[in-house]
């Protein structure tokens, strides 16, 4: 038996955040010697908001070179684009076909992002869950690490999978694998520095919300400084009414390495003037050596197309593979 399969992807709109890093990515750094990975930057999922032309492709570029500067390793992962396989494209219209619209009316996500969205909202958005379920199904993953806010995505994908099996092939031979969502239980949901009851987001319109991967020392040192906190001395994970105080924690906890016990121990006495130059100080430890690696990996622009280009010939094999046998399935004709 060869290794389980993972995919999992980021979209290119805007920076890559702490929330991002210890949700998803760190994660996907830490299993991958178990695993054979797929990662992609999903491009096409970028433009169910208005997006910019003139930077699309730069972003593009700049979360597939985070993707190596966090760690992912060519030995285990592939790293691609979503936009150069035109298969997602293709499945994703197979399975619109397939997908009740009260699904994806139901998905929390797309409620949200409409509301934000107002007058402006397209097919696209509410399509988005769709495309990600082609993402995960023609690469017929086993496992797909994201945080906590993807999980009914997931469950979205299950249904479409089952349902696709269900009505076009029989119990005994079916097309698509059902994937599993692969949630860590510590920092799935990381928090908003100035709400600690809203996750950290790249769409919260201020910057003093979220840690970049990429902001230099003294931006994480204003953020944290300014970072909303409580007139409670003594700091705890456990109490409901400190969200701020548990956030905060946690991210100490997950980016220290050390256990919830030690950090509860160690910092149940400290007031926010002594924790808050801590936090710092490993917040900074920690994104100093990827933005040192990101900086090399964007130094060398060909070395980050061929990581690209050999990723999609890898995945584009899978990919296509799939689609043919779903096409086939369905009782298309096949191409002359
Ligand atoms: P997105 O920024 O929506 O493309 O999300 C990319 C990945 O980061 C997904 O796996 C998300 O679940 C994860 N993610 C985004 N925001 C957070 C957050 N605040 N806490 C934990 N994980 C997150
Ligand atoms: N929807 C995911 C998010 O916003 C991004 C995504 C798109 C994804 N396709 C995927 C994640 C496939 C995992 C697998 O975070």
């Amino acid at each position: 038996m060869g290794k389980q399969r993972v995919l999992s992807g980021v979209q290119p709109t805007g920076n890559l955040h702490l929330g991002n890093y210890l949700g998803a990515i760190r994660n996907w750094v830490e299993g991958q010697s178990q695993y054979e990975n797929y990662f992609c930057v999903v491009d096409l999922h970028a433009i169910t908001a208005p997006h910019n032309p003139a930077t699309l492709a730069a972003d593009t570029y700049t979360i597939a070179a985070l993707y190596l500067a966090c760690g992912i390793d060519l030995n285990h992962s592939s790293i691609f684009i979503q936009s150069h396989i035109s298969a997602h494209s293709e499945l994703t219209w197979l399975f619109n076909c397939i997908t009740p619209i009260n699904w994806l009316e139901d998905m929390i996500q797309f409620k949200e992002k409409a509301v934000r969205q107002g007058e402006n909202v397209n097919t696209g958005l509410l399509d988005y869950p769709v495309l990600m379920a082609a993402d995960i199904l023609l690469y017929q993953a086993d496992r797909v690490p994201v945080g906590e806010d993807q999980k009914q995505h997931l469950e979205l994908t299950r249904d479409i999978a089952n349902r696709f099996n269900h009505l076009f092939c029989t119990p005994e031979q079916p097309v698509l694998k059902m994937p599993e969502p692969l949630i860590r239980k510590e920092a799935a949901r990381v928090m908003s520095l100035t709400d600690g009851t809203r996750k950290m987001s790249k769409s919260d319109p201020s910057e003093l919300s979220r840690i970049n991967l990429l902001d230099p020392p003294d931006a994480i040192t204003k953020k944290i400084k300014r970072c909303k906190t409580d007139l409670v001395r003594g700091l705890t994970f456990d109490d409901p009414d400190r969200p701020e105080c548990r956030n905060l924690l946690t991210l100490y906890m997950v980016l220290s390495g050390k256990t919830k016990e030690e950090v509860a121990a160690e910092c149940q006495d400290m007031g926010w003037g002594q924790f808050k130059p801590l936090l710092t100080e490993t917040m900074i430890a920690t994104l100093q050596p990827i933005q040192e690696k990101y900086k090399e990996v964007m130094d060398d622009r060909s070395y980050l197309e061929s990581v690209l280009r050999e990723g999609r010939q890898k995945a584009e094999a899978i990919a296509n593979d799939t689609l043919l046998k779903v096409k086939a399935a369905m009782g298309y004709s096949m191409p002359l």
